[in-house]
């Protein structure tokens, strides 16, 4: 429907994985058993869910500048990997004015060292980290709000 709300979800490295990957500390759920209850969710609000996945660094900084040029209400990110890593993903954060809420399955803060810095927190809104599957749940649930 026109003018419904539109919220970005964008995944990075080797989240394709999820269900077989380290279930341990990520979980049995799927990509798509994850984008299944945010649909259901975000429906539910009136809102529509643009849920994608990439392994490459270059696609997620394209798609936070989509996000821009078509006015998307949020972007939930989990930048996986390139959350420690990524200054470019930093900086096509703070070159877009759509709010951006960091996104992880597992707590990086419990882990190891290198996962405790976060560029991508450098300019989130709000982190939400720690609680499987439920943590993008609690994001869109914020970012629904705004
Ligand atoms: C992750 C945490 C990151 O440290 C890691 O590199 C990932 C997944 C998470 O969702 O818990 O790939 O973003």
């Amino acid at each position: 429907m026109a003018n419904q709300p539109v919220i970005f979800v964008l995944n990075g490295p080797n989240l394709n994985l999820l269900g077989t990957r380290e279930p341990e500390i990520y979980g049995t759920d799927t990509l798509d058993d994850i984008a299944g209850h945010l649909d259901d969710r975000a429906r539910a609000a009136g809102a529509v869910i643009d849920f994608r996945q990439s392994n490459h660094e270059g696609h997620l900084i394209d798609w936070l500048h989509e996000a821009q040029a078509v006015g998307a209400k949020a972007v939930l990110l989990n930048a996986a990997g390139y959350t420690h890593t990524s200054i470019a993903i930093l900086d096509a954060i703070k070159a877009i004015t759509v709010p951006v809420f960091e996104v992880h399955l597992s707590d990086p803060h419990q882990r190891e060292d290198f996962r405790h810095l976060s560029y991508v927190g450098m300019a989130a809104k709000a982190v939400f980290a720690g609680h499987g599957a439920k943590s993008y749940e609690l994001a869109l649930d914020v970012a629904l709000q705004l």
